[in-house]
């Protein structure tokens, strides 16, 4: 009985998976009740049923309408007051339905005349069910029937990638909460998840289930160092302001690079002299190799050409420079260093970088040498804390980096971790016995299409080879165009939210499967937290509503209107201790 009651229409043609139906005059109302329950035929992105004997096809309505009419019935001389009905759809078969078993693909293929019936509330829950409990988050509710669950395989989210799309507000900062709550709460002790978080928004989410790393952190939250010597040399001298010709580049490279080799004796650590460059992660006295550089450049020298016309003695430790004599005029003494580089503007910049306060998580703390070169700690233990501390999520809370140096830093980061892992591989720590997801928020920022800076590559590399290391990436932005194209489709799973600009929506829609770009039309019209959910991770094409975190990921943007409604204090005292700090370059005052 309730066949004759589900039935809309039959099929009149099939092409490959896309199959057209035409709608049964008898279909008065789009929306017919059946059983109590309210269903709307023709909306894209629902599903339709093909009984075929014992198996039911399923597919998804990608067209309805003028533009899903045959071809063959556009024709001039084609009667349409001969036809009854002229509603047609049309339908991408996904997949197949045996018994209680779902599976995506179709094995047979439906033919014209074929009966095409509504999906009701318990077909639906055997197309989205089936998943294991064991490897599956639940992440919301599908859009179409609130009463599913709405459900992803972690082992493929992970391991084959996903990203997050969608524009400003449409809720994909919360949509990553939710994973990755939805992953802490599971019982996974040895779950590791790295979040890139450039605007703290996570710190709260996920409370007491992750560690937060912050740059000046607070309560509960740790400071975030990032060694300098742990800088490939070309993000290191990116720091520095004032530009050094090539020769002088590699002149400043290859004092780095004895530094190390120094270091590297120093400290004891073993490695062969051959493979230090300046781009190893090795330690070296920054206060040092400035000194004796800057000194290069200040020497003069008595008539002998040797010995020097010191007057009053420096000191590295705090950089202050040796003072020389000044040089003689025309041919008399003292004589200047010939050998000089004409280097003391980049020297200058980089000891004013060394006091500036808001670049101390790179040159003080923990892991900095002495003026030998000598540590304390070393990566090992910055890994760690960030790969091996007891909790499922680690957030690096990137919001104190300085603009500018952030793609160079927070790439140094990714490339730290990802190189460790990759060195680490058989190890129980390395990635294919600890798998380790990385969530990149903004990832547009590491990604331009086309550059070539350190975290597009290594980015890419992850993308390309990470699953054979196990390292998964989630990217997160709002400019999917702004993605280069070829670590998009290396997404396996992608989770696009609303998303308003036309240029975006086509870059998303080349990364989705064929016949459901049409579903990249809905994307505009999506609610806040509402997704297209498509790919590896889930077992078909699914329209989700996120729950919505009760600790959502906040913006640190201030209340501009709550601020303003404050009472003004006026204190000319406190725009003295501002320049003081300016001039400094002090965020807080010394304590006295
Ligand atoms: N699933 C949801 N249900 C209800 N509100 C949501 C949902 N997801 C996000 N929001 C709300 O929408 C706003 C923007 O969400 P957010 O995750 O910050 O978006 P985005 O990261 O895309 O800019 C927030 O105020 C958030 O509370
Ligand atoms: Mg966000």
């Amino acid at each position: 009985m309730q066949k004759k009651q589900t039935e809309v229409g039959e099929i009149i043609s099939v092409s490959g998976n896309i199959i057209t139906v035409q709608l049964l005059d008898s279909i008065k109302s789009n929306m017919p009740v059946i059983n109590g329950i309210v269903y709307r035929i023709g909306q894209i992105g629902s599903f339709l049923k093909v009984p075929l004997g014992y198996a039911n096809l399923y597919g998804i309505v990608t067209q309805i309408g003028a533009s899903a009419i045959p071809d063959r019935l556009k024709l001039d001389d084609f009667d349409f007051s001969k036809q009854t009905n002229r509603q047609f759809l049309n339908l991408a078969l996904i997949g197949e339905q045996n018994g209680r078993k779902f599976e995506r693909g179709v094995f047979q293929s439906p033919t014209t005349g074929d009966k095409v019936h509504l999906v009701t509330i318990d077909d639906l829950d055997v197309i989205y069910g089936g998943y294991n409990e064991d490897n599956s988050i639940t992440v919301g509710s599908i859009s179409i029937s609130e009463s599913l669950n709405a459900k992803i395989d972690l082992d493929k989210l992970v391991s084959r990638h996903c990203a997050v799309l969608g524009s400003t507000g449409s809720g994909k900062s919360n949509a990553v909460g939710v994973l990755l709550k939805s992953i802490a709460d599971k019982e996974f002790p040895n779950s590791r998840i790295l979040v890139f978080d450039p605007h703290g928004e996570y710190n709260s989410v996920l409370n007491n289930k992750s560690v937060v790393y912050k740059i000046r952190a607070n309560k509960d939250e740790k400071e975030l160092f990032v060694p300098y010597w742990a800088l490939p040399f070309n993000e290191l001298t990116s720091i520095f302001s004032g530009n050094l010709s090539d020769s002088n580049k590699e002149y400043f490279r290859t004092k780095i690079e004895e530094a190390k080799r120094e270091a590297a004796i120093v400290n004891n650590i073993k490695i062969e002299k051959e493979l230090i460059t300046a781009d190893s992660p090795i330690p070296f006295s920054r206060q040092k190799l400035w000194f004796d550089l800057d000194d290069f450049e200040r020497q003069t020298f008595k008539r002998d050409k040797t010995t020097l016309c010191l007057i009053n003695k420096g000191n590295p430790s705090k950089m202050i420079s040796n003072v020389y004599e000044s040089p003689g005029i025309g041919s008399s003494e003292p004589y200047m260093n010939n050998a000089r580089k004409g280097i003391l503007g980049f020297l200058d910049s980089v000891r004013l970088k060394l006091k500036d306060s808001t670049y101390d998580f790179l040159f003080k703390g923990d892991y900095i040498p002495d003026l030998e070169g000598k540590i304390n700690m070393d990566i090992d233990n910055l890994l760690y804390e960030w790969l091996g501390n007891e909790k499922s999520v680690t957030i690096l809370d990137l919001s104190g980096i300085p603009i500018d140096i952030m793609t160079s830093i927070s790439g140094t980061l990714l490339k730290i971790i990802y190189d460790a892992l990759f060195w680490g591989q058989n190890l129980s720590n390395g990635g294919k016995e600890q798998p380790l997801f990385i969530v990149l928020e903004e990832a547009h920022n590491y990604l331009k299409a086309g550059d070539n800076s350190i975290s597009s590559k290594t980015v890419q590399a992850i993308a390309k080879e990470g699953r054979k290391y196990g390292v998964g990436l989630a990217l997160v932005t709002q400019r999917p165009s702004e993605l280069d194209e070829t670590v998009l489709s290396q997404c396996g799973t992608i989770i696009a939210l609303r998303m308003n600009n036309s240029k975006d929506r086509s870059f998303i829609r080349s990364a989705m499967q064929d016949e459901l770009q049409t579903m990249v039309d809905l994307l505009p019209s999506l609610r806040t937290g509402e997704g297209i959910i498509s790919g590896e991770g889930v077992r078909i094409p699914s329209r989700v509503k996120f729950y919505k975190l009760t600790d959502a990921p906040k913006g640190s943007d201030p209340k501009v209107s709550e601020k303003w409604k404050l009472e003004k204090k006026q204190s000319k005292e406190n725009y003295n201790t501002l320049l003081s700090l300016w001039r400094n370059q002090k965020l807080k005052e010394e304590q006295k």
